[in-house]
C-alpha cells in the first residue's frame, strides 16, 4: 500500500464501525497519516471516540455539514492543531427515508433540498475550507459515490440525482483547485451494508444481485474501497484528478 507517513488528514462520515469512512480512516492510519475525525453530532460522539482511541493521536471533532458555523469552527480547530492539511475524505450522505422508497416522482422540494445540501453541497463547503490548508502540499480530496448517480437503481431515487450532482461537483472542483495542486476524485463504491445503505428500501436484493452477476461474482469489501482511497490520496495517484473510480467488483460494466 502507498505510504502516507507524516501526512495530515480529515475524515468526515464515521458513524460506527461499519461506516466506509471508518474503513478508510483505519487504512489511512495504517499508511502513516495522522487524522481528525469529524462526526455528525452528539448521538455518534461516544462511539466515534471509542473507535478513534485505536488510531494514532486522532483529533475527534463535531461537525454537522449543513451548518457553516460548525464547518468554520472545525477547520479552525484543525488549523490550530495541525497547522496544515494534506488529505480530506468526504463520506457523508443523507436523504429522508420516505424519499428512498417508491418512485422518484414523489420527491418533495424539501426532501430534494435536504439530500442535496447534506450529500452534495457539503463537498464544496469542505473543499473550500480545506484548500487553503493544503497550499503547497499537493493536497488530495476523495468523496464516495454510487452507480445510482449514473443509472436508475430502484428506490435510490433522490440520492441517485444527488450522486450525479456530486460527481459533477468533483469535476468542477478538480478544475478549480488543480492550479493550486489540489486533486479531487470520487470512488464509486459497490453496495456495502452500513447505516445509510440500510435506509434504501430493498438494499439486500441489490447485494444479492451484485454477488450473482458482477464480473468478480461477489460484493466489494470495505477494505478494498479503503485501499483505493489510500491510493487516490497518495502520491501514487498524483496524475489523477476529476476522476470517478469504480470499486465495485466490475458491476458497472454490465449492460444487462
Ligand atoms: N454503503 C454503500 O453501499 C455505499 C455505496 C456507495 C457509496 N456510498 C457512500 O458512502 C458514503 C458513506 O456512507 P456509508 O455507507 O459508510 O454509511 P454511514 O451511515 O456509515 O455514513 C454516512 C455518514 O454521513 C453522516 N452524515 C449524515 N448527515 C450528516 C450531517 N448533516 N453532517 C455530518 N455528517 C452527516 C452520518 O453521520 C454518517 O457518518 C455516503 O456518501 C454513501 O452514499 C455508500
Amino acid at each position: 500500500m502507498p505510504q502516507l507517513d507524516g501526512k495530515l488528514g480529515i475524515v468526515f462520515g464515521v458513524a460506527n464501525k461499519r461506516s466506509l469512512a471508518w474503513a478508510i480512516a483505519r487504512a489511512l492510519d495504517s499508511a502513516g497519516a495522522r487524522l481528525a475525525l469529524a462526526y455528525q453530532g452528539e448521538r455518534f460522539e461516544k462511539g466515534v471516540r471509542e473507535l478513534a482511541s485505536g488510531l494514532r493521536n486522532a483529533l475527534v471533532l463535531p461537525c454537522d455539514v449543513t451548518r457553516d458555523g460548525d464547518l468554520d469552527s472545525l477547520f479552525e480547530r484543525v488549523r490550530s492543531s495541525f497547522g496544515a492539511l494534506d488529505l480530506a475524505v468526504h463520506a457523508v450522505a443523507y436523504a429522508k427515508p420516505e424519499d428512498l422508497e417508491g418512485g422518484y416522482l414523489a420527491t418533495s422540494r424539501e426532501g430534494f433540498g435536504l439530500a442535496h445540501d447534506v450529500s452534495v453541497y457539503s463537498l464544496t463547503a469542505i473543499a473550500r475550507r480545506a484548500a487553503p490548508l493544503m497550499e503547497g502540499r499537493e493536497g488530495s480530496i476523495v468523496t464516495l459515490t454510487y452507480l445510482g448517480g449514473e443509472r436508475v437503481v430502484p428506490n435510490y431515487n433522490v440520492m441517485g440525482v444527488a450522486k450525479a450532482a456530486l460527481e459533477s461537483s468533483v469535476r468542477y472542483l478538480a478544475a478549480d483547485l488543480g492550479p493550486a495542486g489540489v486533486r479531487v476524485n470520487a470512488i464509486s463504491a459497490g453496495p456495502v451494508r452500513t447505516l445509510s445503505s440500510a435506509g434504501v428500501s430493498g438494499f439486500v436484493g441489490i447485494l444479492d444481485r451484485v454477488a450473482q452477476s458482477a464480473p468478480l461474482r461477489r460484493n466489494v469489501e470495505p477494505e478494498e474501497i479503503a485501499e483505493a482511497a489510500v491510493f487516490l490520496l497518495s502520491r501514487a495517484a498524483r496524475g489523477i484528478t476529476g476522476e470517478v473510480l469504480h470499486v465495485d467488483c466490475g458491476f458497472h460494466v454490465l449492460g444487462v
